[in-house]
């Protein structure tokens, strides 16, 4: 029977990079996928597929509706089965570059489900039902998430579909009901509007985006609406029945009042996603997960020793990057180094038009905690190089400290800020003040402008605006 230094239970995000770390640090190392493919959630049903689609999508709907204008005539015709091979050959691209990249850092694949079998101890259980026991001085846990069930609200990937199942509807739906307007249900409730579906967001708050700073969630909501998506707030699903052709479901105001029923095509349920460890023997090292999770200390460990923990099954934002800066961390850790990651630094980005991005503090946040703070706002619709690019929708919004004028937050709407926001991760990563964001040069004319002109913005002197 082998020995490893590490065995690592999952092959998203959180485990993959683990292993990579591990072998970079000669450990040896394997990782336990029950998946016929590395890189789990992520790069197989998740960030991935998402964005192939967010992408094609986009440029479809800029086609029909701006190509015209900027002197680019062309008729648009949708191919959705090609759009679903395009995404397909983006997730086999990746896929294999992961598994390639176990390769060249020896990493064993271990192929099957894994599952705790004592101190020390992972059996696998391959796909044709055979077993084997393998030994390690220590285990990681990164087997991820699943999507949250709704009573009421039965998933068959048919009429009634989760994230999954959304990104593989093989017609375009006349009519979608999205239950949840959180990031899952505007970004894939996003490419199927674009596509032509019409779509209803059914969201139990009064607001959609929870957790995101309020003033840039309104904007975003306003932004989608104009775009056609509606949004009924404040409703709770009470159930939905399954005809031949589509869906009936039924919510009423959580405040009270009559029901309504609306029927669609299909409704995509996405209204979270729940840590997964079914299976996976907790019971045998005495783990006993809560509702967010298997539970670590600081360190990534676990209650058991040598358990250690990462990534969607542990406490924390449900994200890629998160769970891969956790793997190195954690790793590191294991090899009697300083792992280290800054859970106050994770940037956030909803990848619809416009998107959104955002990091570090919201207003909200800092008035709850009572901590005196300056704002500097800067809209796209001043910055020469979005005007240019008639995409002019959105803002930067920096906060800083009142009396030191540490970045606090950043909260931006408009295009392409996914790409902008880490500027902002580094500059706060390195304790900036909002003057240094302000007093350095940026290329003109981008529309990375902004974000200086609204670091200026918090001692008020702007200069595009
Ligand atoms: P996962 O990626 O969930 O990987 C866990 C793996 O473990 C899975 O492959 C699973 O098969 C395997 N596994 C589980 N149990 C066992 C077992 N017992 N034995 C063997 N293998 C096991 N995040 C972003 O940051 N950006 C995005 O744009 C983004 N888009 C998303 C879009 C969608 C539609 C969804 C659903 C999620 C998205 N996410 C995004 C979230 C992101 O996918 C997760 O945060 C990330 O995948 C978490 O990584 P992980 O390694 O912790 O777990
Ligand atoms: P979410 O937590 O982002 O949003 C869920 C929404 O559903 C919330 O607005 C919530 O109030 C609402 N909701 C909860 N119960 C409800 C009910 N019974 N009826 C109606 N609404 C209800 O979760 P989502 O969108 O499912 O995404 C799951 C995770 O995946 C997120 O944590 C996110 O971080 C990650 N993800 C990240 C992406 C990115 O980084 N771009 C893209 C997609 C997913």
């Amino acid at each position: 029977m082998a020995q490893y230094d590490v065995i690592i239970i999952g092959g998203g995000p959180g485990g993959y990079n683990a292993a990579i770390r591990a072998g970079q640090l000669g450990m040896k190392v394997a990782i336990v996928e029950g998946r016929e493919t590395l890189g789990g959630t992520c790069l197989n049903v998740g960030c991935i597929p998402s964005k192939a689609l967010l992408h094609a999508s986009e440029l479809y709907e800029m086609a029909i509706k701006d190509f015209a204008s900027m002197g680019i005539d062309v008729a648009p015709k949708l191919n959705l089965a090609q759009m679903m091979a395009n995404k397909a050959e983006s997730v086999t691209g990746l896929t294999k570059g992961v598994e390639f990249l176990m390769k060249k850092n020896k990493v064993e694949w271990l192929k099957g489900w894994g599952k705790i079998a004592g101190p020390g101890k992972v059996s696998v259980k391959a796909a044709d039902g055979s077993e084997a026991v393998h030994e390690a001085k220590n285990i990681v846990i990164a087997t991820g998430s699943v999507p949250s069930g709704l009573p009421g609200v039965t998933v068959d990937n048919k009429r009634i579909v989760d994230s999954t199942g959304a990104l593989a509807i093989p017609e375009v739906p006349k009519s979608m009901i999205v239950i949840g307007a959180g990031v899952i249900g505007l970004e894939l409730g996003s490419v199927w509007r674009r596509l032509g579906a019409k779509v209803t967001v059914v969201e139990y708050l009064d607001r959609i985006t929870p957790g995101m700073d309020t003033e840039t969630a309104t904007a975003f909501q306003k932004a989608l609406t104009k775009q056609g998506m509606e949004f009924k707030l404040g409703a709770k699903v009470t159930g939905a029945k399954v005809g031949k052709s589509g869906v009936d479901l039924t919510f009423e105001p959580v405040a009270g009042g009559a029901a309504e029923t609306l029927s669609a095509d299909y409704v995509l349920l996405a209204i979270g996603r729940r840590p997964y460890t079914e299976g996976l023997g907790l019971e045998s090292v005495g783990i006993v997960p809560d509702k967010r999770g298997v539970v670590a200390n600081d360190h990534y460990k676990t209650s058991a020793p040598g358990v250690w923990v990462i990534g969607d099954v542990t406490s924390g934002p449900m994200l890629a990057h998160k769970a891969e800066d956790e793997a190195v961390a954690c790793i590191e850790l294991i090899a009697g180094k300083a792992g280290h990651m800054n859970y106050d630094i994770i940037p956030g980005v909803i990848y619809t038009y416009p998107e959104v991005a955002t990091v570090g503090k919201t207003e909200d946040e800092l008035k709850a905690a009572g901590v005196a703070y300056k704002v500097g706002k800067f809209p796209f619709l001043a910055n020469s190089r979005a005007k240019v690019n008639h995409e002019t929708e959105g803002f930067v919004k920096v906060i800083a400290d009142a009396k030191t004028d540490r970045v606090l937050g950043v909260h931006m709407i408009g295009p392409s800020v996914s790409e902008m926001i880490g500027e902002y991760c580094v500059a706060m990563e390195f304790a900036a003040a909002s003057e240094d964001v302000a007093r350095t040069c940026h290329p003109h004319p981008t529309r990375s402008e902004a974000l200086r002109q609204a670091a200026m913005g918090v001692e008020g002197w702007t200069m595009q605006a």
